[in-house]
């Protein structure tokens, strides 16, 4: 029986994280790094294991102390990747790459591929990493920082802003849409893509700081290091679900798009009526359980079953004080 999620911090003020606690190490060749800045940098300062490979609740108290991450976010987010990348048996998630690190695997449809997985957390028009029509899913990507740069600059006086992430979201959708025939933008990816957007903001920007604005040499360390700037405060700010939400309406009302995908070729975006959008949020999860992680375990019996019923029990936690539906256990 996994641990339960941890709960949320006692003290959520801002503080020194970059601390001699936890001093930035560069991964070693076998440490695993991914598509996620924020995890990344939680490894190589030791908030997290530097190998890369973690429970849900280390990640979730990573995030939580590192970050100042808000516990129902932290617990929605982690549970979600756990439950389709991680392995369920073992309870441990690469936070990249897939490796024999997590032990032994269960049977497919199961992946248990980590973070880098295509399509079923990670999806397309990421922020600095391209899509995985082009071959790597999860590498810093230099041109796409110097376009965020030059958007920062052009939008944000310099600074990334809710105002740069809104037109950046929409250029990196437009991007693909103009260039990757297999462009896909439904739930989930089309939630995470924003909340990508407004991560930066929420948690990459000293929490002595309170104006919103991210220095983007502190952006390029986050991006393509993983390290914390020197004395790096976290935010003093929790931001769970209700604060990143707030963010998502700044960075989707300039240019709202509705889920959707290209039909293999390019420019041909078409809307997907059957994805949840921003006004359905309980779809987001009802459809996130009964498609994409029961299509990765139609079958599961025994202890697989069980340690899925619970995952997916933890996961809900969050969503129940939304007034969400729970889905019923598999069987
Ligand atoms: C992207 C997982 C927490 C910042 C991603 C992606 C995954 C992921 C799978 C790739 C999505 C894509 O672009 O296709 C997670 C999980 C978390 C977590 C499981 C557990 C709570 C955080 C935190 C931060 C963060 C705490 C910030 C401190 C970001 C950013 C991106 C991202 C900025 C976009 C990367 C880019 O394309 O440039 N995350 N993340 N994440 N994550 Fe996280
Ligand atoms: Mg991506």
């Amino acid at each position: 029986i996994p641990d339960p999620p941890p709960g949320p911090l006692n003290d959520t003020s801002a503080r020194l994280v970059f601390d001699p606690a936890h001093p930035f190490i560069a991964p070693k060749a076998t440490d695993i790094r991914g598509p996620c800045p924020g995890l990344n940098t939680l490894a190589s300062h030791g908030y997290l294991p530097r190998n890369g490979i973690a429970t849900p609740a280390q990640i979730i108290e990573a995030v939580q102390e590192g970050f100042n991450m808000g516990n129902d976010l932290a617990v929605f987010v982690t549970y979600a990747a756990f439950l389709v990348d991680g392995n369920l048996i073992t309870n441990l998630l690469s936070i990249g790459g897939k490796t024999n690190e997590t032990g032994p695997d269960p049977p497919a449809p199961a992946i248990v591929g980590g973070l880098d997985t295509h399509a079923v957390f990670e999806g397309d028009a990421s922020t600095t990493r391209g899509d995985a029509f082009f071959g790597d899913n999860h590498s810093f990507n230099e041109t796409l920082f110097d376009e965020l740069v030059s958007f920062s600059n052009k939008f944000g006086a310099g600074s990334y802003n809710l105002s740069v992430a809104a037109q950046f979201r929409f250029q990196r959708i437009q991007d693909s849409i103009a260039t990757n025939p297999q462009f896909s933008f439904v739930s989930p990816r089309f939630y995470t893509a924003y909340a990508e957007s407004v991560f930066p903001v929420a948690f990459f920007i000293d929490g002595r700081q309170t104006n919103g604005q991210l220095d983007m040499t502190v952006a390029r360390g986050f991006f393509q290091t993983n390290t914390f700037p020197p004395n790096f405060f976290r935010s003093g700010v929790s931001s769970g679900l209700r604060e990143i939400a707030a963010g998502i309406q700044e960075v989707f009302v300039p240019h709202p798009i509705v889920p959707g995908g290209n039909n293999g070729a390019v420019n041909s975006y078409t809307p997907n009526p059957n994805s949840a959008d921003f006004s359905n949020f309980c779809k987001l999860y009802t459809d996130f359980v009964n498609n994409t992680v029961r299509s990765l375990y139609p079958t599961a019996s025994g202890a697989l079953l069980d340690a899925l019923n619970t995952n997916l029990e933890f996961f809900f936690g969050p969503i129940a004080l939304l007034g969400c539906t729970q889905v019923p256990a598999f069987t």
